[in-house]
């Protein structure tokens, strides 16, 4: 069903994947946003559907790409550190996919600065190597 940890390709060098689909972490914002971005301006006969997940609603500038996308672009509540949001996240991802699949994982969503990190180093090592989420992934495949 997926393929985690997708080589890193700029995007005019994905005319090999047709009515692809994508979760995008860390969307919200930053780097995310603007992947989110550039993949809505993909045809649907090459993007299918883009899951853009952030951890609370969707940030102003992402529901602007949601409202403009004909239905392919939608948001997910994801906490990647948070294993229930993780699942329910797979889970409501089946949903939309429905017999599709995933395709494209993305794992944007993560912090710099351990700092800002809410309980410190621990949950900036797992949400930087993003296990919960790859992991689930791949046993759904
Ligand atoms: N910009 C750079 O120069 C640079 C350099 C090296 C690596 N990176 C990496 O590239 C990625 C994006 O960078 P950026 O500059 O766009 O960062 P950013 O503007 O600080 O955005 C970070 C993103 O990570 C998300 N995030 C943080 N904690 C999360 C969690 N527990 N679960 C889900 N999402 C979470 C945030 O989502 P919320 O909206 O939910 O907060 C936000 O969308 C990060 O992984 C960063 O470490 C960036």
């Amino acid at each position: 069903m997926l393929v985690a940890n997708p080589p890193i390709l700029p995007f005019n060098s994905l005319s090999f994947a047709t009515m692809s689909t994508y979760l995008v972490t860390g969307s919200g914002r930053g780097l995310g946003l603007a992947i989110v971005q550039e993949l809505a301006k993909l045809p649907a006969d090459k993007v299918s559907k883009v899951l853009a997940s952030s951890r609370s609603g969707p940030s102003t500038e992402l529901q602007k790409v949601i409202d403009a996308s004909s239905d392919r672009v939608f948001w997910l509540q994801l906490d990647i550190v948070d294993i229930e949001s993780v699942k329910q996240a797979a889970s409501r991802a089946e949903q939309l996919l429905g017999d599709a699949g995933l395709d494209f994982l993305i794992n944007n969503g993560g912090v710099i600065n351990w700092q800002s990190a809410e309980n410190g180093i621990d949950k900036m090592y797992c949400l930087n190597h993003r296990f919960c989420l790859t992991d689930l992934s791949m046993a759904s495949s």
